[in-house]
């Protein structure tokens, strides 16, 4: 009998959202993976083995265990896009939105990403760090076990690396798998308005070379954890061309590619970002349906914001139902930010996505872990309960692991385990 770590075993159902063939999609999406009575071996950071209690504890003996007798077990959350580094409050945008201004208006005239933009370079990595780890920590609560967070706060060099510095320290401190992005692309400064074009020179010729010599230094490069670059493609952002531009000399300095588009113009950016090889294109509120097809053959991962919609009190949501039905591998994320979602809860992104974009409690559960970790270029490694991976679990108070899509607003996450160490737990 072999000796391992921790036994997790009797899980009413074990939900491993397995694949042996990357992202799911189509019919796959549907499947969760589901084993009755499970267990799972875990031996260090890593998963040794997943099977039915019985098989599992005739082969492996532990020096830990945890009796998941009535509850279920599921891969920890993915979340693959959120801009969780800022200072400031955006409360009263909220009211102003609330009768009537638009996300756009307020960003035209200099609110929205500008204001958070002004408090995040006024602000100490102390200060930006105590927030961050904040909101980590409930992100944490409620079963998110790694998370993309982006700069994008800063949009000069300096502000920009300090936010990488931040986002470098918190996978250093919090219990949670971060992975970093580049987004000095995120809107245009102050000294820049109407001058568009001279920006994207400066992130193109001064700030994305920086950011490559950094991250070559980080920890990040050393452990082997992608960085990516990100653009807004949208009016009041970066056009079509200015999109272009910034992803395509990042790729050639070695950052893998994410893009935010069609977030409420269509500008054509799902074909520049699928032929760039981009990891991920997010939001896509406003795809269309040939647009969709493109994306389906393709290797990049769909991801779609539906509390960003739901925050805006929007209708017109991403058409995931179209984009799985096309073969699209889809993903689902919080979009965390401090203006068009301040949504830290996994849980009630899955809630909204069934109501509003028909997806089963299946799908969401998948978008929610394994192909949100392909997103994020770490789906080798994260996302589902499968033998070698890193071992991120949740036990959950649910008698059926649908209810976690089908309850709203509730927590029903009573463990967390990160890289085989329980690092929440609420008895
Ligand atoms: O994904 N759309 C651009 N970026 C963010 C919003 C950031 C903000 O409003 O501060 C998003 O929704
Ligand atoms: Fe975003």
């Amino acid at each position: 009998m072999k000796q391992v770590d921790l036994l997790i075993h009797n899980a009413r159902q074990l939900v491993t959202s397995a694949s042996d063939k990357g992202p799911k999609r189509g019919l796959a999406m549907r499947d969760a993976g589901v084993i009755e009575n499970g267990a799972i071996a875990i031996d260090g950071e890593s998963i040794a083995a997943v099977g039915e209690t019985h098989v599992i504890r005739a082969a492996f003996s532990a020096r830990r265990e945890i009796d998941a007798h009535d509850l279920v077990v599921l891969p920890g959350f993915v979340d693959p896009h959120t801009h969780l580094v800022f200072a400031g409050s955006r409360v009263n945008e909220f009211e102003m939105r609330l009768e009537g201004a638009s996300y756009l208006e307020i960003l035209a005239n200099g609110g929205g990403i500008i204001s958070t933009t002004r408090a995040t370079r006024g602000a100490t990595p102390a200060d930006l760090m105590a927030v961050a780890r904040r909101n980590l920590e409930r992100m944490s609560v409620l079963g998110a076990t790694a998370v993309e967070i982006k700069t994008g706060y800063g949009l000069d060099l300096e502000t920009e690396i300090k936010m990488l510095e931040v986002i470098a320290q918190l996978d250093l401190d919090v219990p949670l798998t971060i992975v970093p992005t580049f987004m000095p692309a995120h809107a245009v400064p102050p000294e820049f308005r109407g001058r568009t074009d001279d920006y994207v020179e400066v992130i193109v010729n001064r700030m994305l070379p920086a950011a490559a010599d950094w991250y070559r230094r980080s920890h990040f490069a050393k452990v082997g954890r992608p960085c990516f670059v990100d653009v807004f493609c949208e009016r009041e952002a970066f056009s079509l061309d200015q999109s272009r531009r910034v992803l395509e000399v990042a790729k050639s300095l070695g950052f893998a590619l994410k893009a935010h588009v069609d977030q409420f113009t269509n500008l054509g950016g799902v074909a520049m970002a699928v032929q760039l090889g981009a990891t991920s294109i997010d939001h896509l509120d406003t795809i269309t349906s040939d647009e969709q097809s493109v994306i389906a053959a393709s290797t990049t991962v769909a991801v779609a914001t539906p509390a960003a919609t739901f925050h805006a009190g929007g209708r017109q949501f991403t058409d995931v139902r179209g984009l799985i039905d096309a073969g699209a591998a889809l993903a689902l994320t919080t979009d965390f930010n401090p203006g068009s979602s301040p949504c830290l809860s996994i849980p009630l992104v899955m809630a909204i996505a069934c109501r509003y974009c028909r997806l089963t409690p299946a799908e969401a559960l998948n978008a929610v872990t394994l192909n949100a970790a392909y997103a994020v270029g770490m789906g080798h490694r994260l996302g589902s309960i499968e033998v070698g991976k890193q071992a991120d679990l949740l036990v959950s108070d649910l008698d059926d692991y649908r209810v976690l899509a089908y309850e709203m607003g509730g927590n029903p996450i009573r463990t967390v385990i990160r890289s085989g160490e329980v690092v929440r737990r609420y008895d």
